[in-house]
């Protein structure tokens, strides 16, 4: 095949990811976490990630060529996530494919995190419409993104201010007494429960709205329902779990999905793409449908598996700096915890 067989390493955070594609078809997305090490302190320690991309690196590279059936000697070119994301974290991924790259004698690309979350579409669904609207929901971001070319052109048009969407869903899961991370136990609790309570939908309103039209914040939210769940505990009242999981969920997919929308519309941008590991979340995916559905916008969500931090994400967005022509990194490329997009 005439098309670049590109192997990716994404260690921005807790998971070891190493993927590879031929072009725009993924061949391997191979992942080793280490979020039950992390799960007893109730978020990720870096210091634990770093040490576990260290053990997890060789054998992860090494089970990813062979399920595809690939040799490292085959390979075009190596893509690495330099940032943003944990320091020492990234150092690993980053100092990993600097070895590969220069002992294969082929190229390497630095990539950043949110870019490829973006990029990951294209080995999902096809090569991205261009400009793509796309909103990245994490643990660690929750941004709006205007996409007029995922190799070099990604451009922010909003963020949170200050909890990401995923972190005030694991710290709401927390007060409810559910293990981390919490999202995926939120969302199951929700299913069984109904939206009766009306928890503050931030910076939609007025002023606030106006400043911050394509931001996010989520932390009024988490002590509002702090205060509720305590207030009923102090009652000597029963905590409706379920309630209150569906009550926080849907305020926080109703931000998302309607500040995604209007930022479609005043970008005369008619597709939405949604990725990180909040776009896993069943109510997210339903209402942003609907709402897409109303909007005459098309929405594309990758798999869950794809959505999460991965490999194949690098390498997919790797495969697209080769076929574009971008420019390769040099080996002083580093490792960047604070890089914008
Ligand atoms: O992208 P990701 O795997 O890692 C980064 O943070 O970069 O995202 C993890 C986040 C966690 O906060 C987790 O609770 C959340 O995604 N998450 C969910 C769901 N599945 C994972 N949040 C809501 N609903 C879900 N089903
Ligand atoms: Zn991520």
């Amino acid at each position: 095949s005439d098309q670049p067989l590109v192997l990716g390493i994404e260690t921005s955070c807790d998971e070891t990811g190493v993927g590879i594609v031929r072009g725009e078809t993924l061949l391997v997305d191979a992942i080793a976490s280490s979020v039950d090490e992390h799960a007893r302190f109730g978020g990720v320690v870096p210091e634990v990630a770093s040490r576990a991309h260290l053990e997890a690196m060789v054998p992860t590279i090494e089970r990813a060529c062979a399920t595809a059936g690939v040799s490292l000697r085959d390979l075009d070119a190596v893509a690495v996530t330099s940032g943003p994301g944990l320091a020492g974290a990234l150092m690993v991924g980053v100092a990993s494919a600097k070895a590969l790259a220069l002992s294969l004698g082929v190229p390497l690309y630095g990539v950043n995190h949110l870019a490829s979350h973006v990029a990951v579409d294209i080995v999902e669904h096809g090569p991205l419409p261009e400009p793509t609207l796309a909103l990245l929901v994490s643990g660690g971001h929750s941004s709006l993104l205007l996409v007029p070319d995922v190799t070099h052109d990604v451009r922010s048009l909003g963020s949170t201010i200050d909890d990401a969407a995923g972190e005030a869903f694991d710290k709401v899961a927390r007060v409810l007494g559910l293990p981390f991370p919490g999202g995926p136990h939120i969302d199951r609790a929700a299913r069984d429960g109904q939206v009766v309570i009306d928890f503050p939908r931030g910076l939609t309103q007025g002023r606030d709205m106006e400043r911050h039209r394509f931001d996010f914040s989520f932390s009024g939210l988490k002590t509002a329902v702090s205060r509720w769940v305590q207030a009923r505990e102090a009652a000597g009242e029963p905590v409706p779990v379920a309630d209150v999981a569906a009550s926080f969920q849907e305020a926080v997919t109703d931000v998302l999905t309607r500040k995604a929308v209007l930022a479609c519309r005043e970008n005369g941008v008619e597709n939405l793409q949604i990725g990180g590991g909040v776009a896993a979340n069943s109510r997210l995916r339903a209402m942003a449908q609907e709402r897409c559905d109303a909007a005459g916008i098309e929405l594309r969500v990758p798999r869950p598996g794809l959505c999460t931090d991965n490999g194949a994400m690098v390498a997919a967005l790797g495969a697209q700096m080769v076929l574009k022509g971008r420019p390769a990194s040099d080996l002083s490329l580093p490792a960047d915890s604070s890089m914008p997009v």
